[in-house]
C-alpha cells in the first residue's frame, strides 16, 4: 500500500441495505402521463425492480405542470388504479400510492388554495422549482401551503445551482419549515459534479429529511443500485433523520 493510497479516504462501502428506506417517495411511475413509464409494461418493470431492491412501498409522484404536464388528482389516481390492477393481475405485490411532484408555477397557488393537492400520507407535497431561477413567489406559496394544512417538501433542493453559492438560502427554506428530499443519485454524480458536491454538503449539514430515487426509467434505478456504495449515501441513512418509514 502506497502512503497516498492509506491517506485516501474510502469513497465506498459494502452495498447499503435499501429495505431501511422502505418507502420512495419520488418517481414517475404512472404509464403516458409524465416523463417516466410510457406504458403498463415500463410500470410493472420499474416496481419489479423496486421490490427486488428491498422497498416495501412506492409512493409515486407524476409531474403536475401547468406549461407541460396538465395532470389532475383524477388522472392520476385512474392511472394508479391500472397500475393496482395490473399488480394483482400478475400476482405481484408492492405497494403502490400516489401524490404528485408539484411544479411551483403560476396555477399552483390556485391548486394550494382550492385544497386541491394531492399529499403523500396526510398533509406532506412534493414540490420542484425552476432550474434557472428561483421563483418570486416561492415564500409565498410555502405560506399558503402551512396556511392550508399542507407540509412541503422540497424535491431535489441539491439541484438547483443558484443556490450553490448561497447556501443559506437552504436554512432560510429550514428556518420557514420546509423539508427536504435528495434525490440519492444526485450522490454518484449523475447530475453533474457541483449537484454531487451540493448534496454532500446538505447531508455534512444534516439538513435531509427524505431521500428518493425520482425514478423515470430502469436506468436511475440502475444508477441508485450503484450509489448504494457510497459513503454519503451511508452517511444519510445513518443520520438518523430521515422520515421515508412514516410513510409506511
Ligand atoms: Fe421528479
Amino acid at each position: 500500500m502506497g502512503i497516498f493510497s492509506f491517506f485516501k479516504k474510502k469513497e465506498h462501502l459494502p452495498p447499503a441495505d435499501l429495505s431501511q428506506v422502505q418507502v420512495d417517495i419520488h418517481s414517475h411511475l404512472i404509464p403516458g402521463i409524465d416523463d417516466g413509464a410510457k406504458t403498463i409494461k415500463d410500470s410493472m418493470l420499474l416496481l419489479q425492480r423496486f421490490a427486488e431492491l428491498g422497498y416495501k412501498k412506492v409512493i409515486t409522484t407524476p409531474h403536475v405542470m401547468s406549461d407541460f404536464y396538465r395532470n389532475t388528482p383524477e388522472i392520476i389516481l385512474s392511472g394508479l388504479d391500472k397500475v393496482r390492477n395490473e399488480l394483482s393481475k400478475q400476482n405481484f405485490s408492492i405497494e403502490i400510492e400516489a401524490a404528485a411532484e408539484y411544479y411551483l408555477d403560476y396555477e399552483l397557488e390556485k391548486k394550494i388554495e382550492r385544497k386541491e393537492l394531492l399529499a403523500l400520507g396526510e398533509k406532506y407535497v412534493l414540490f420542484e422549482l425552476p432550474f434557472v431561477a428561483a421563483p418570486d413567489n416561492l415564500y409565498k406559496a410555502i405560506f399558503d401551503m402551512q396556511m392550508n394544512g399542507y407540509i412541503p417538501i422540497l424535491a431535489h433542493p441539491e439541484r438547483y445551482s443558484y443556490w450553490y453559492r448561497s447556501f443559506d438560502s437552504y436554512y432560510e427554506l429550514k428556518e420557514k419549515g420546509v423539508l427536504f428530499q435528495l434525490n440519492a443519485i444526485s450522490l454518484t454524480g449523475h447530475y453533474s459534479p457541483e449537484t454531487k458536491k451540493n448534496a454532500e454538503r446538505l447531508i455534512d449539514e444534516n439538513l435531509i429529511d427524505f431521500v428518493g430515487s425520482d425514478c423515470h426509467h430502469l436506468h436511475h434505478l440502475e444508477i441508485l443500485n450503484n450509489a448504494r456504495t457510497l459513503k454519503y449515501f451511508h452517511k444519510v441513512l445513518e443520520s438518523g433523520k430521515l422520515k421515508n418509514k412514516t410513510l409506511l
